[in-house]
Order: C-alpha cells, then sequence, then structure tokens
C-alpha cells in the first residue's frame, strides 16, 4: 500500500498543489499577540512542566534506539527520570529509573542491552519488566515484601515505529486518543524497521521559542539563506494540517515544483510524506535525501529553568548505509543540520530569549501566515488550564476506565 492510497495524505498534498497553482496559502482568522512573559516567567514555566511535560503522552524514543529483545534507553523528562526496556518479549516497557531502595537510577548508560539491573548503590537487582528480583544481603536487610517493591511502572505505547510513554503513573490520557489518528499516518513511513544513524544533543532556548521555529517556514529563506536555502529553492510558505494538536507542515510550492507533471499514480512515498510531521508538545520529524532517505527526529526537552531546553537530534534513514559514499553522505547530511540548528536557528532563538528576558516587550506575533504556531499557543493556553479530569475529556478516559 502506497502512501497516496491514504486518502488523508491524498488530501494534504492535492490542496498543497492546488494552493501552488493558484498562488493563495491558508490563512489563519488574525494576527496573534503572545504575551512575551510566556517565554520567561519561571512560575509560567512551571505550570508548563507539570501541566504538560509531566502528563500527556511524548514521543520518548523511536523503536530504531531500542530494537532488540533486552535494548534500553534512559532519559529525563521534566526532571523525571525514565527507564524503557524491551523485554526478551518484544514488549516497551516503561518505569520511573529509580531504585526502590534509596532512589539513585537503577540504569545509567543513555542505551545498552540488559536482561536485568542491578542498582550501582548497594546492588539490589530489577527485571525488564520492573519486579524487584533480589535484595542484596537478604537476610541482613531483613523482610521486605518484594512484589511491593518493584520498578514504578508508567504508561507507554509503541505506535508507527515510536514509543510514546507518559511520567505519570497515574495520567488521565489514553495514548491513541491522544495520537488521534496522526499514529495511523506516521505509521505509513514504517519507521519500525529503519535504522538508527547518529544522535546527538543541542542546547537551546526556552522550549516554545525553539519549537516556534519547527512549526515556521516564514523564516526559512530568510535565516537559512546561505545553508538550506542554498541547497534546495525553499519559499516562506507553509500549510498547517491538525490532529488534534499534531500538526503536518507542508510548503505548498515544493511539493508542487517535485511532483510537477507527474501523475498522481507515480507520486513516491518519499515525495509525498515530506515536510515537516510535529507531535505535540516537542517533536518534529523532517524529511532529508543526502546519503540515502532519512528523518531528524528533534526531541525537544523543557531544561531546568525557563530560559533553556534541550534537542535530542536523532538521525534515523531509511536503510542502514553499507557502501562509504552513502555513509558519508549521511554524515555531511547530519553534520549540516546540526550546524542550521545550533548556529542559526537556536542561536538566533538564544537571542531572541536573552531579548524578552531583558522585560521590554510586551508580547510578540504571529502572522495570519503563521497558523501553526498560533494553534500550538492556543493548545499550550488550554492544556495548562485544564485539571486532570478536564483533560481526560480532551484526550479520553483514564486508561483505568477505558480498560473497564
Ligand atoms: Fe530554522
Amino acid at each position: 500500500m502506497t502512501a497516496m492510497s491514504n486518502p488523508e495524505i491524498a488530501a494534504v498534498i492535492r490542496h498543497s498543489i492546488a494552493h501552488a497553482a493558484n498562488g493563495t496559502m491558508d490563512l489563519a482568522d488574525e494576527v496573534l499577540k503572545v504575551p512575551a512573559s510566556n517565554y520567561t516567567d519561571p512560575a509560567r514555566f512551571k505550570r508548563e512542566v507539570d501541566g504538560i511535560f509531566k502528563r500527556l503522552p511524548l514521543m520518548l524514543a523511536p523503536t530504531a534506539e531500542m530494537p532488540n529483545p533486552g535494548d534500553f534507553k534512559t532519559l529525563e523528562v521534566a526532571g523525571i527520570p525514565v527507564l524503557l526496556t524491551r523485554g526478551q518479549d518484544g514488549v516497551v516497557r516503561s518505569f520511573i529509573n529509580s531504585c526502590t531502595h534509596r532512589g539513585t537510577n537503577v540504569a545509567t548508560d543513555d542505551t545498552g542491552n540488559a536482561r536485568r539491573f542491578t542498582c550501582p548503590y548497594h546492588g539490589w537487582t530489577f527485571g525488564q519488566n520492573g519486579d524487584l528480583l533480589a535484595v542484596a544481603s537478604p537476610g541482613d536487610f531483613g523482610a521486605i515484601d518484594k512484589s511491593c517493591y518493584g520498578l514504578t511502572a508508567l504508561p507507554v505505547a509503541e505506535r508507527a515505529g515510536l514509543i510514546f510513554g507518559s511520567v505519570d503513573p497515574d495520567s488521565p490520557i489514553d495514548i491513541d486518543t491522544f495520537l488521534s489518528g496522526y499514529d495511523s499516518l506516521l505509521d505509513l513511513f514504517n519507521f519500525k524497521d529503519w535504522y538508527l544513524f547518529s544522535s546527538r544533543r543541542l542546547r537551546g532556548p526556552n522550549w516554545k521559542i525553539a519549537y516556534d521555529g519547527y512549526l515556521d517556514f516564514y523564516h526559512l529563506p530568510v535565516l537559512h539563506k546561505d545553508t538550506l536555502a542554498k541547497m534546495m529553492e525553499l519559499g516562506n510558505r507553509a500549510l498547517f494540517h491538525a490532529w488534534g494538536p499534531h500538526q503536518r507542515v507542508v510548503a505548498p510550492d515544493r511539493t508542487a515544483r517535485m511532483l510537477g507533471d507527474t501523475p498522481e499514480s507515480e507520486w513516491r512515498d518519499d515525495q509525498v510524506l515530506t515536510g515537516v510531521w510535529t507531535i505535540f508538545p516537542c517533536i518534529s520529524i523532517a524529511s532529508f535525501n543526502g546519503g540515502g532517505r532519512g528523518v531528524m527526529i528533534s526531541q525537544l526537552l523543557p531544561g531546568d529553568v525557563v530560559g533553556e531546553s534541550w534537542t535530542r537530534q536523532i538521525y534515523l534513514m531509511e536503510k542502514a548505509p553499507t557502501d562509504e559514499e552513502t555513509i558519508k553522505g549521511a554524515h555531511a547530511q547530519f553534520d549540516m543540520l546540526e550546524t542550521v540548528v545550533r548556529d542559526e536557528d537556536y542561536a538566533t532563538g538564544l537571542r531572541q530569549q536573552r531579548a524578552l528576558d531583558a522585560g521590554m516587550m510586551d508580547h510578540v506575533l504571529f502572522g495570519r501566515n503563521e497558523g501553526g504556531a498560533q494553534a500550538f499557543h492556543g493548545w499550550v493556553d488550554r492544556i495548562i488550564a485544564a485539571d486532570d479530569q478536564q483533560l481526560g475529556r480532551m484526550f479520553g478516559l483514564p486508561r483505568a476506565e477505558a480498560a473497564e
């Protein structure tokens, strides 16, 4: 089955081509003002971390980062240590990465492969399913009910070759409802069979300053005039397509140019799945072709303070490159993307952060052509204003209720 046989994909691409042919675009109703303090106020930042990052399902890892039984990954989400494991049964599980004896991390490597996790402090041992398998020197330690001291499990689901999870053990949100059908489109990439080429970490400004940039094609020919825009002809128009809070961003002019007069029946998947796929609140997936078909997944997480975020750039390739030339090409592509994001997007964003921190601006603006960021800020506002019950109603029933 090709991507174009999916009616939603076909509709998006036809919509882009029609706009390009007419020289038109979709516009938001009005220019939006967002308070500058949304990017600088520590109290607002805390509401976002608590209301968004500690409650919503987040894309935590692509399957390609831990494809095999025994593979694991550790990461920190809003200060909460998370351990993702893939059991010998192939099932992904998620836990608080905190030994139930005294709390330190049971796994300390970023990624690895292990049948069991032995806490580096006193040597308590946990299984891939979180069970406490053994207490060190149990006779000396004293009796405890081991079944009550497994690692704390977190909600997790693997969809479309991506691993989604929440750091709230009692999350009121159903992951599939939250995904709003968007995962069935992402599934067309077939990421579950893709290859992890490389990854790295970059420091950036406030997570929303950084994220605004991924939803923004308006800046492409200006900020990236010497890099991206030089390599490929980039217009500044974008069309935004939403599934719940998740948005696919498509460049109408590029799409039309790429597909040209080719009959629809010959449109390839890599041509109709281009653009930027964002997953609320912190993921962007962008397609590139240097050294073979690849995507850069950018995973943004807030830092410890309002003016800081961390981005993991994860480069996945459709196929593991085998010849020297393809490998060189893929390295060159990924290195170029690091330079663009670090020296252009985030350097600009960090200057924006400093300017807003000075407190001399009341608000920033998002134009009618920037509907993607307008929608994003609307979701952020609504979600942090919602209590757990309202959030559960927005994104499905509590998992326990849904299971009943
Ligand atoms: Fe950019």
